[in-house]
């Protein structure tokens, strides 16, 4: 990634830390990570929740079928000139994803069969993390694979368990991968299925 978006990165990061929630962009390993549990011969659709400078993006634009309908969220402006001049082709939303639901209306998708989140959910209040979680369960199919990732130092932080017992509460699965440590901070994936 050019230095300059490595540095709009971190200002992004000063500017809005409860936004952004890191300091750098997600490795290339936890870009594999995040994408490898996906049922990708199966997926109609899937939306990416902040891509920021497209880490998963790249990732899930070489895993999924050409025919799959893709579009990603973003609520930072300047990540989103950057997605646009990175991948082209892909459809990014500058929103917040408390309205995937109309976001999905107005892509004419009813239901997807993945969510793959790049959010800083430790970085949240309860409030944010529950209206972010509802509004996820109106986009996402019956059986829907939910995956987003979590900084191992937050395991310990009581906003980290906090998210970990509400996503037992809100799917039927979930899962984590092993700890992914080439990654700043090293994180690890929980996949959630509905
Ligand atoms: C931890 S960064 C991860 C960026 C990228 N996925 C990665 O792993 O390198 C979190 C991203 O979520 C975005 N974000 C935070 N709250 C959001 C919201 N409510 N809706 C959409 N994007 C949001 C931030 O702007 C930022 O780009």
């Amino acid at each position: 990634m050019p230095l300059q978006e490595t540095l709009r990165f971190l200002s992004s990061f000063f500017n809005r830390p409860h936004v952004v929630g890191a300091v750098a962009p997600s490795s290339a390993g936890l870009a594999r990570r995040m994408v490898e549990w996906i049922d990708w011969p199966n997926l109609q659709a899937v939306v990416e929740y902040g891509p920021g400078t497209g880490s998963f993006t790249r990732a899930i634009l070489e895993a999924k079928r050409r025919e799959s309908r893709c579009f990603a969220i973003e609520l930072e402006p300047a990540f989103v000139a950057i997605l646009k001049r990175r991948f082209p082709g892909v459809v990014v939303h500058q929103d917040s994803v408390a309205n995937v639901r109309a976001l999905c209306d107005r892509e004419g998708i009813e239901q997807v069969d993945a969510i793959i989140s790049g959010l800083p959910w430790a970085a949240f209040p309860e409030s944010l993390q529950t209206q972010f979680l509802d509004a996820a369960m109106s986009v996402l199919k019956p059986g829907g694979q939910f995956v987003t990732f979590a900084y191992l130092q937050g395991l310990l932080l009581p906003a980290g368990k906090r998210f970990r017992r509400m996503l037992q509460r809100y799917f039927a699965e979930v899962g984590t991968s092993g700890v992914v440590w080439f990654n700043l901070p090293p994180a690890f994936v929980y996949r959630c299925r509905r």
